[in-house]
């Protein structure tokens, strides 16, 4: 009897040192690898730090993130696929590659389609995006919320853009993203898509001209010291995405997960403020730094929306135009 006692008590101690409660030692903390492709002084720099303190404060500290910027896991794509097969936890990506894993959401790169910043965050807050983000279920990933990094606008080594024949022939890099591709291919520019690991390595090798991108990279990428030109053109919205790996996210209790859907709510908002913030101050500091900054009139723009049309009958053809129109009709 007494060797059953002594038994159970020195089995019950080993499972109390194994939760690290009998040591007064803190419980074994899950990893999440977090990887992003700029700096942590970025938008997604901000937000990822955000979404740690919101669920850190939210579970105890039972979560220990490790962050990966400045592609320090790979390009989006691999990034993506790395959170398919569970290696990855979470990621901040924009919505370069997502085509190629959720084909809905290329609706969102059509250029010229959001009219402002307000404009693109009631649809993908709203009805419209909540239904792409669901589908991310189906493909091994989960998707928490929309962020984002502004307006698209090129720059380039070549010269200043004022009408579509000023990007005749420039090799210009784009995302990943078939929809980007044909805008500019119809254009009349000679486009070259490319992961972002390598892109400001070929802007200085001269491989390629110019690229497109918003103010928040522009800026914190320091694009300035491989680009001559930027041209405020606004061409296309550029959203971006919260993503947590499907097998990890289904491993999460109930209350987990609420934590983590308040922190990607609340990094979002980080985001959103510090795109804002850019937007603001972004277009002074890239001319202190000693860029020629252009800007597209209202009619110069609208030379752009038509040259771009004819990719149109292709994006209707691809995409349900209804979900165009419900995009539209957004107030
Ligand atoms: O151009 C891109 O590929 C993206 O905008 C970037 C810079 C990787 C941010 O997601």
């Amino acid at each position: 009897m007494s060797k059953l006692f002594s038994t159970s008590l020195l089995s019950g101690a080993a499972a109390l040192v194994g939760l690290g409660l009998a040591t007064g030692g803190a419980l074994a903390q899950t990893e999440v690898k977090i990887g992003y492709a700029l700096s942590p002084d970025s938008h997604y720099g901000v937000a990822a730090a955000k979404f740690e303190e919101v669920v850190e404060a939210e579970t105890d500290g039972k979560f220990e993130f490790k962050h990966f910027p400045s592609s320090g896991l790979g390009g989006e794509r691999e990034v993506i696929e790395g959170l398919q097969i569970g290696t990855i936890e979470a990621t901040i990506v924009s919505s370069g590659t997502l085509s190629n894993f959720v084909p809905e959401t290329g609706v969102v790169d059509i250029p010229f389609l959001f009219r402002d910043l307000g404009h693109a965050r009631r649809v993908l807050d709203g009805p419209v995006g909540q239904e792409i983000l669901v589908k991310f279920d189906d493909v091994g990933l989960h998707a928490l919320a929309w962020g984002e990094q502004g307006f698209r606008h090129i720059t380039n080594n070549r010269n200043q853009i004022t009408q579509p024949s000023d990007v005749e022939g420039l090799k210009i890099r784009t995302m990943e993203n078939p929809v980007h591709l044909e805008a500019f291919e119809t254009l009349g520019a000679a486009p070259t898509p490319m992961a972002w690991p390598e892109v400001v390595s070929s802007l200085q090798q001269g491989v390629i001209d110019g690229q497109e991108n918003p103010l928040s990279v522009i800026v914190s990428v320091k694009l300035n010291e491989v680009q001559k030109y930027l041209t405020l053109s606004g061409h296309v919205y550029s959203p971006a995405i919260l993503l947590v790996s499907k097998p990890f996210w289904d491993g999460l209790s109930d209350e987990d997960k609420a934590a983590f859907e308040k922190g990607a709510t609340e990094a979002v908002a980080a985001m959103r403020a510090f795109v804002d913030e850019v937007e603001e101050s972004g277009v002074a500091t890239l001319k202190e730094r000693g860029m020629d900054v252009g800007e597209l009139s209202p009619e110069q723009k609208a030379a752009f929306q038509q040259a771009v049309q004819p990719a149109y009958e292709s994006y209707y053809e691809q995409y349900d135009k209804s979900v165009i129109d419900r995009i539209i009709a957004t107030e």
